[in-house]
Formats: structure tokens, C-alpha cells, sequence
């Protein structure tokens, strides 16, 4: 047995606070529950003084995450955010508050207009007020790569005098390269006392394209954290990638001789989750949860493959879970069996959302012969999770061709008044999209918009993923169908509810103006 790296994820937090990747408490809760099968050891569920969203996300997850993982939540070193932040963790099994305060000479000067003796007194004080609320506090020393390593090593005494128990050295803007972060890491070990009664952490940005690199290398020097996040979404360039971390230890345990909770097999699942939630696709040749990670098509790599996989293949699909396309249900199946291989697919539905999800898989059986456990997730992603349902598509019908202006007839449903409107645009999707704007009210420009499809064959599934922008929103919807004109009013609908659930709450750009002024 290899000594055990602790997994810190933050895509919940620094992950979400990145633009594009906003999620709401539903869709956070959702992703906390994959990170919590997923096995993460801590999973940082957001910054509680950031926005009241943040702080009822924290919440939320803090009350129904149980028997996992350490819920943290961030805050500045000011009680102000200590206070709000315990408010939201003090519902979980294991909470833990995450302080931190600049400590480079850049930051100290321009940013808090500070000195280092306040910096240090900071430092403490924060860390003991968050030790009366908990036993599990971390300090970060913010921008500690280009910190000082004298005044670092200040800092992460009193912080450990203090008793914070997890020390957390990030390299905030991702300007250190391997060798030079790791020598920063084995610098503290050797000369800050106390430092082995606590856990040592590396976080690192990914600007230099060097953060999983930088991990590693932390590891080597005696880091037992690391903080990461699925896909590498993250401030700038992103964190560190959670899934390139683990399987780089699994794959390399002979050399570097260290384990991890993480059930692997739930990397794949955990990647396409989020990246349906944020509407925001991994690049085809993203390592271990690309389209490509796993494909060989040059012809000489094909055929070492199919002599042995180790030719060519360092580590099996299998063993990050990538879904082998698999006949599950057709026409004829129960709702006993559709809900047990949901189960077996890792998704557990309240009885409302299974029969709304029930009703939705007989009729993609009407549609398509062979339902693949990928069109199964597709359909649960896109109807399931959306918040509950404000209007609902109750008819649609377009015209469309070359030389004939594209006209769509759309009939929704809202509780029990049915409206109907035409429109007509640029296509039969500009045609519908139009209708419903007339019937809702709400003028969607639409900013970006993707369309794939879940598996192959004529009759495959369309999954259609818009990213709109509502009221001063930016939205993503999703949803599927046979009928890509149908999965694009979908996805559109899926939107458009989401503007409507969060009533009168706060917009994504007034979080995002409160996140920055914070
Ligand atoms: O990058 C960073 O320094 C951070 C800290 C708040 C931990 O995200
Ligand atoms: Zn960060």
C-alpha cells in the first residue's frame, strides 16, 4: 500500500467562480453527490460571503451531503466571512472552514494595501476564531509562489501555532514551474517546526499549462493535499485537473509510489456531468476524459492494440469508466427495470422525477429501436435535472425548406393554461424559438449553441446544449431527442425555466459584480 494523497476538489468553488461555469444550488447539489461517489476526501462546496446563492449552495450541501466526504467553504481572513461561512457548514458531518490572506510582497502592497506584520496578525486571528467554530481549519497563504520564502515560512508557522490543520501552499497565478514549486514545498517542510503535526497542500493554477506538473512534483516534496477540479475548469486557465492527478498516480504507482480514495471508474461519469451542467465541452484531446483520450486510429496502433492493449493503451477506458455502448432497455421494459439500471448507472430518482423520466424513455422507445446507457444519461440529464417545471412542450410543429420562409407553431403548457404561438425566422430553430419567446415574455439572445449526438446510428439521440442570455443571465439549457429541432426547443425551454425558477434572485452578472467587489 502506497501513502495515501488526500483529494481536495474545488470545482465547486474555484472551479464555478470561473465565467461560463455558474451553477446553481440544484446543479451544485447534483455534482456534489457525483464528487461524493467519486470518493473526493474534502470537496470545497463554494465562498459563503461571496453571494446569498454561495452561501445557500454551501448550505444545501453541507445538510445533504452525509457519511463522505469534509465539506469546506472559503473565507477571507475576516470575521465577517468566517462567520458567514460557518453559518453554512456548521449542517455538515465534517465541516471545514478554508481561510486564507495574500502573502506576496504584489499582493500585500497593491491589493490589501497592507504590511506583513498585519498580514501575520490577520493570519492568526482568522485562524483562531475558525478554530472556535471547528476542529478542521486550513490557511492558505494566497499567491505563496512568489511569496517570500522567509516571510512564508513566518506566516505558515503562526498559522500552525494558531492551529490551523491543513496548510495550504497555492501558486495563485500558475507562474511556477516543477522543480522550483517542489523546492518551495520541500523549503517549508525542513525549516517551519510543528510542520509535520499538519497536512501540507499544493494549489496550483494552470497558466503555464504546468499545474498537474506542479502537483506531482509538491507531492515528491512532501504535499499530502492536493486541490484540483474535474476538467481543470478553474480561475484563468483553470486548476490543476482532478482526473489527470489520479490516474497520473494510478498509472504511475511504480515510480512515485502514492494512492488515493478516488473510485476512478467514476472519472468519466463525474467529467460528462459537469460538463452538461455547464453546457462546456473538454476539448476532443483533453487527457483521460477526452473523445480521443482512448482512440486509436492510425492503423499500426490499431493493430498493436488488438494484439495487446498495453502496445499502445497505458491505462484501460475501463478503468476511468467510459461507457461501453451497451443495449439496455427497449420497448417493452417496466419501470422496475428502467429504474434499476438507473441504478446501476449510479443515478437514484425521487418517484416524481423517475415517472417524469418514465415517461420520457417510452417515448425515445417509440422513436429509436436500441436505447444505449448513454442515451439513458442524456435523457436524465436534460429532463431530470431540470428545475422543476415551469412551462412544458406540449406541441410543436415547423416548416422548413429551401426557398420558403421557416415558420414553427409552438403550444406550452404552464400548470394548466396551454398557449400556443407561431413564429417565423431563419430556420425552423430561430422560428421556435421565437414562438415561445412570445408566448413567455422573455427575449433570449441565444449566445452560444451545440448539438451531438449520443450515440451513432440514423436514429440517434440529438443532445442540443445552449448557453442563452436572459434578463441579464447567462443560461445554459439542455435537451434531447430523436428530433433535433425538438431537443433544440428543449434545451431552450430547460433555459428559459431556469429564469423563471430563480423568480426574483439575484442575476449571474449581480453574483458575478458582488464576487468581484468581494
Ligand atoms: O488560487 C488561490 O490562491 C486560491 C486560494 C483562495 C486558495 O484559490
Ligand atoms: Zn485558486
Amino acid at each position: 500500500m502506497g501513502e495515501r494523497i488526500l483529494i481536495f476538489d474545488t470545482t465547486l468553488r474555484d472551479g464555478e467562480q470561473s465565467p461560463g461555469y455558474s451553477m446553481n444550488t440544484k446543479e451544485k447539489l447534483e455534482m456534489a453527490k457525483q464528487l461524493a461517489r467519486l470518493g473526493v476526501d474534502v470537496m470545497e462546496a463554494g465562498f459563503p460571503i461571496a453571494s446569498e446563492d454561495d452561501f445557500e449552495a454551501v448550505k444545501a450541501i453541507a445538510q445533504q451531503i452525509k457519511g463522505g466526504p469534509i465539506i469546506a467553504g472559503l473565507c477571507r481572513a475576516k470575521d465577517i466571512d468566517i462567520d458567514r461561512a460557518w453559518e453554512a457548514l456548521k449542517h455538515a458531518e465534517r465541516p471545514r472552514i478554508h481561510t486564507f490572506i495574500a502573502t506576496s510582497e504584489i499582493h500585500i502592497k497593491y491589493k490589501l494595501k497592507s504590511t506583513q506584520e498585519e498580514v501575520l496578525e490577520a493570519t492568526v486571528a482568522a485562524v483562531k476564531r475558525a478554530k472556535r467554530c471547528t476542529e478542521d481549519v486550513e490557511f492558505s497563504a494566497e499567491d505563496a509562489h512568489r511569496t517570500d520564502q522567509d516571510f512564508l515560512c513566518r506566516v505558515v508557522e503562526a498559522a500552525i501555532k494558531a492551529g490551523a490543520t491543513t496548510i495550504n501552499i497555492p501558486d495563485t497565478v500558475g507562474y511556477g514551474v516543477p522543480w522550483e514549486f517542489g523546492e518551495r514545498v520541500r523549503n517549508l517542510m525542513g525549516r517551519v517546526p510543528n510542520i509535520d503535526r499538519v497536512v501540507v497542500s499544493a494549489h496550483c493554477h494552470d497558466d503555464l499549462g504546468l499545474a498537474v506538473a506542479n502537483s506531482l512534483e509538491a507531492i515528491r516534496a512532501g504535499a499530502r493535499q492536493v486541490e484540483c477540479t474535474i476538467n481543470g475548469i478553474g480561475e484563468r486557465a483553470g486548476n490543476a485537473s482532478l482526473e489527470e492527478i489520479v490516474m497520473g498516480l494510478r498509472t504511475r504507482k511504480d515510480l512515485l509510489g502514492y494512492e488515493t480514495g478516488i473510485k476512478t471508474e467514476e472519472i468519466y461519469r463525474t467529467s460528462k456531468l459537469l460538463q452538461s451542467i455547464t453546457g462546456v465541452s473538454v476539448q476532443p484531446n483533453k487527457a483521460i476524459v477526452g473523445a480521443n483520450a482512448f482512440a486509436h486510429e492510425a492503423g499500426i496502433h490499431q493493430h498493436g492494440v488488438l494484439q495487446k492493449p498495453l502496445t499502445y493503451e497505458i491505462m484501460t477506458p475501463e478503468s476511468v469508466g467510459v461507457p461501453k455502448s451497451r443495449l439496455v432497455l427497449g420497448k417493452h421494459s417496466g419501470r422496475h427495470a428502467f429504474k434499476k439500471r438507473l441504478e446501476e448507472l449510479g443515478i437514484g430518482l425521487a418517484d416524481d422525477d423517475l415517472n417524469k423520466a418514465f415517461v420520457r424513455f417510452k417515448a425515445l422507445c417509440d422513436r429509436k429501436k436500441e436505447v444505449f446507457d448513454e442515451d439513458l444519461l442524456a435523457l436524465v440529464e436534460a429532463e431530470v435535472m431540470a428545475p422543476a417545471e415551469t412551462y412544458t412542450l406540449e406541441h410543436l410543429q415547423f416548416t422548413s425548406g429551401t426557398n420558403i420562409v421557416p415558420t414553427a407553431t409552438v403550444r406550452l403548457k404552464m400548470h394548466d393554461e396551454v398557449y400556443q404561438e407561431s413564429g417565423w425566422g431563419d430556420g425552423p430553430v430561430d422560428a421556435a424559438y421565437k414562438a415561445i419567446d412570445l408566448i413567455t415574455k422573455i427575449h433570449g439572445t441565444l449566445m452560444e449553441y451545440n448539438l451531438r449526438a449520443v450515440t451513432g446510428g440514423k436514429d440517434a439521440m440529438g443532445e442540443v446544449t445552449v448557453a442563452v442570455e436572459m434578463n441579464g443571465q447567462r443560461v445554459v439549457g439542455r435537451g434531447s431527442s430523436t428530433d433535433v429541432i425538438e431537443a433544440s426547443v428543449r434545451a431552450y425551454l430547460h433555459a428559459i425555466n431556469k429564469v423563471v425558477a430563480t423568480g426574483g434572485r439575484k442575476t449571474v452578472a449581480e453574483l458575478e459584480r458582488e464576487r468581484r467587489a468581494v
